[in-house]
C-alpha cells in the first residue's frame, strides 16, 4: 500500500485509500458521489420467453458510434446471477427503458426480489410491447427505450459484470422528440435519477451553457483586464 504523503492530503479534506475500504463503504462513497445516475429499467426474457424487468443505476451511454450502453450488474450476495445478468448471458439481448417521474414507483416495484417466473412488468402495471429487433420487450409507458444486443461482457470482479450493449433500435413517445432536429425535450422525457442511499431526483432544474470559442475566451480575459 502506498501511503499518502503529507504534501498531497489537505487538513480540510477527508481522504480515503480505496484499497483499504470495505466493499460496502466503497459502494456508499461511489453512489453518493457519482450523481445523478440515470436509471435504466432493463427488460429481458429467459429461454422460455418469460419477461423480467429490473432497474439499474450503474448505467450510462459510453459511445455513440458504435452506439454502446453499459450496465453494472452485481450478483446476489450468495453469488447467484440476478435474473437480468443470467437472461443477457442466455439470450444476448436486453432493452433499456428510460424511467420518467410518471413511472418511478412502477420502476421501484420491479426491484423487489420476485422469483424468476414472476413477470415484474405485470406486477408493476406496465405494458410489455414486442421488441422489433430483439426478443426482450420495450415498455409502452417509458418515454424512451433502446433495444440492445450484447456487445461485450466485462467480468470486473467475481461478483460483478459490466455488460456493454449495442443499441439496434429505439422507441420514443412522440411528444418527447423533435424528429426534424433529432432533439430530445428533457422536460417531456422527465427522466429521474438516483443519488446516494434511497434518494432519487428529477432533472427539472436546468440551465444552458455554451462552450466558448477561444476568441470569446480571450475577449473575456482582455475585458477583465480593462
Ligand atoms: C433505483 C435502483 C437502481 C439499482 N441499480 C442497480 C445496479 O446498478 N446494479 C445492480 O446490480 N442492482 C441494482 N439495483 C438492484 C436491482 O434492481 C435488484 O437487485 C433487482 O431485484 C434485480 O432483479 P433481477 O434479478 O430481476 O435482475 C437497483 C435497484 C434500484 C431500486
Amino acid at each position: 500500500m502506498e501511503a499518502a504523503s503529507q504534501d498531497n492530503v489537505s487538513p480540510c479534506n477527508v481522504d480515503f485509500d480505496f484499497r483499504e475500504l470495505s466493499a460496502r463503504d466503497k459502494y456508499k462513497l461511489m453512489i453518493g458521489t457519482v450523481v445523478p445516475r440515470p436509471i435504466a429499467l432493463v427488460t429481458t426474457v429467459d429461454l422460455q420467453g418469460r419477461v423480467n424487468a429490473a432497474p439499474f443505476s450503474f448505467f450510462n451511454c459510453l459511445s455513440a458510434d458504435p452506439p454502446i450502453l453499459a450496465l453494472g450488474v452485481e450478483n446476489h450476495p450468495d453469488m447467484r446471477f440476478k435474473d437480468t445478468g443470467l437472461n443477457v448471458r442466455l439470450t444476448e439481448v436486453f432493452t433499456v427503458n428510460i424511467v420518467s417521474h410518471a413511472i418511478a414507483e412502477a420502476m421501484h416495484l420491479c426491484a423487489a426480489p420476485f422469483p424468476p417466473e414472476q413477470d415484474e412488468l405485470k406486477a408493476a402495471g406496465l405494458t410489455a410491447m414486442p421488441g422489433v429487433k430483439v426478443a426482450s420487450p420495450w415498455i409502452k409507458e417509458a418515454p424512451a427505450s433502446f433495444e440492445c444486443r450484447r456487445h461485450l461482457t466485462l467480468e470486473v470482479g467475481k461478483s460483478r459484470q459490466i455488460i456493454l450493449g449495442e443499441i439496434v433500435f429505439a422507441h420514443y413517445h412522440a411528444d418527447v422528440i423533435d424528429v426534424d432536429r433529432m432533439r430530445i425535450d428533457p422536460a417531456r422525457l422527465d427522466a429521474i435519477a438516483r443519488l446516494g442511499g434511497n434518494t432519487c431526483s428529477t432533472i427539472r432544474d436546468r440551465f444552458e451553457m455554451l462552450t466558448p470559442t477561444l476568441d470569446e475566451y480571450h475577449a473575456g480575459l482582455s475585458g477583465d483586464r480593462g
